[in-house]
């Protein structure tokens, strides 16, 4: 796919199917993101994936930690939460892993996070899949990234949903760019 079409078109798919990436897809997809700008080289994330069975014992632990979050959720609230891992045949969690007090401040360290998610988006649709960013309460939830194996500095800046694409997405307006430019002249 061309680059620039990708980058003017791109958008995300909001349902996603089977089939999903296969392992070395999403190994490429992967790659992409250990490609993100990195002041420092310090390497500011990491990556956990979910595929297969595993995406089941994450709809446990996103139902669980919903359960104790929200002490009053229904059970239908908690099976909505235990389906919410079923959505796509791979998630990718992507953790911001920030050095704190590292002379490379943590909002760099974060960005470089952020870059490294929209790799992963910008590989999976280049690879013609379908992938959309989402957080929601799980991503700010200690009992989520205990149960994944993060430490407690870790930050989850994005669940990335990944598959083939199910509906056409909407189009979105898009913000102008003259709403969002501004040409200094000094
Ligand atoms: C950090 C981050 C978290 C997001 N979390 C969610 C989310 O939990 N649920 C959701 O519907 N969209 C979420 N979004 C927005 C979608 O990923 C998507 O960008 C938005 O729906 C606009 O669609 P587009 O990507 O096609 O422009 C998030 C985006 C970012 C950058």
């Amino acid at each position: 796919m061309d680059a620039m079409k990708l980058l003017l078109e791109r958008a995300s798919a909001v349902k996603v199917q089977e089939p999903g990436p296969k392992k070395e897809e999403l190994d490429a997809i992967l790659r992409s993101a250990l490609r993100a700008p990195d002041h420092g080289r310090l390497r500011p994330w990491h990556f956990i994936v979910i595929t297969g069975e595993a995406r089941a014992r994450f709809g446990n632990l996103l139902a669980e930690s919903l359960r104790i979050r929200e002490p009053a959720a229904t059970p239908e609230m908690l099976e909505r939460e235990r389906h919410k891992a079923l959505r796509a045949p791979a998630i990718v969690v992507v953790v911001a892993r920030v050095k704190p007090g590292d002379k490379i401040p943590d909002v760099e360290q974060i960005v470089s996070a952020g870059a490294a998610a929209e790799h992963i988006m910008l590989a999976a649709q280049a690879l013609a899949y379908g992938a959309m960013w989402r957080t929601g309460a799980p991503a700010y939830d200690e009992r989520v990234k205990e149960g994944l194996g993060l430490r407690t500095d870790d930050v989850i800046i994005g669940f990335i949903h990944i598959g083939t694409p199910a509906v056409v997405p909407p189009e979105l307006a898009r913000p102008q760019l003259d709403d969002c430019v501004t040409r200094w002249q000094g």
